[in-house]
């Protein structure tokens, strides 16, 4: 398997082949992640607002718009971009238009993989499971503002670290590579004793997401492996996640 790492979507410099793994862990995938165990029947994705309303009167029924700027729910819009929000109740059987300042404008410079797949901390083996006997894996790290955030790489370098990268040899980044930052901070983080939340607060999302209020939500971005549901973007469709659980 061949597995690479951007840390922004902007270092996506190679050709989109085989699978591409968005992370935006803080909070935009693990939202997306768990809209789709709660029921929701699809996500779509769009960068900006006016484009997320533009698609929502498109829709018919009316779609529940998502999503958050500053961290805040948007002015209009049904839900923000906390996955508490995201109960049964709440999105089972409705579809969703979304719109995150980093996390959805990472999924749309994905475009043009032929399968694109959404991963947080919540689907963590779930995801690694998909992916095994691929031989072709980009990971696409959102980032924020523009720079790498170390909750997003340390996801790829969960990922990297589960994956073989062929007749049972684990992957061995070379280094100075992204794949090697990721790796070296996902190992780094197991011997650091620290908690994934605990970590969370240490990051460029973190730390944003604790001024807003939302510390809260760093507790359910960390549960690893709390569900098995994935959201797939499939080839030559719209920009809609829905739900596989393999
Ligand atoms: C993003 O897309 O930038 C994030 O999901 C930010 C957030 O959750 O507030």
């Amino acid at each position: 398997m061949r597995l690479r790492v951007a840390r922004i979507p902007e270092e996506l410099d190679w050709p989109r082949r085989g699978t591409a793994v968005v992370i935006d862990v803080l909070r935009a995938t693990t939202v997306i992640t768990r809209a789709l165990q709660a029921g929701a029947a699809e996500v779509f994705v769009c960068g900006e607002i006016e484009d997320a309303l533009d698609l929502a009167s498109r829709l018919e029924p009316r779609p529940l718009l998502a999503g958050e700027r500053n961290c805040e729910p948007i002015a209009g819009f049904d839900l923000g971009n906390s996955p508490r929000e995201y109960e049964s109740a709440m999105v089972a059987g409705k579809s969703l238009v979304m719109t995150t300042t980093n996390g959805t404008r990472a999924v749309l410079a994905a475009d043009g993989f032929p399968r694109i797949l959404a991963a947080s901390f919540n689907n963590l083996a779930a995801v690694c499971r998909h992916l095994e006997g691929q031989t072709e894996v980009s990971i696409i790290c959102a980032g924020t503002d523009g720079a790498p955030t170390e909750e997003d790489t340390l996801l790829a370098g969960a990922i990297l670290a589960a994956l073989p990268s062929g007749e049972g040899r684990p992957v061995s980044p070379g280094p100075g590579t992204p794949e090697r930052e990721a790796w070296d901070l996902f190992f780094g983080h197991l011997s650091s004793g620290l908690t994934l939340a605990e970590r969370f607060k240490q990051t460029r999302g973190g730390r944003n997401l604790v001024a807003a209020g939302y510390d809260d939500d760093l507790q359910e971005c960390a549960r690893v492996d709390s569900t098995t549901t994935i959201g797939v973007i499939d080839p030559d469709g719209p920009m809609r996640f829905r739900h596989i659980t393999p």
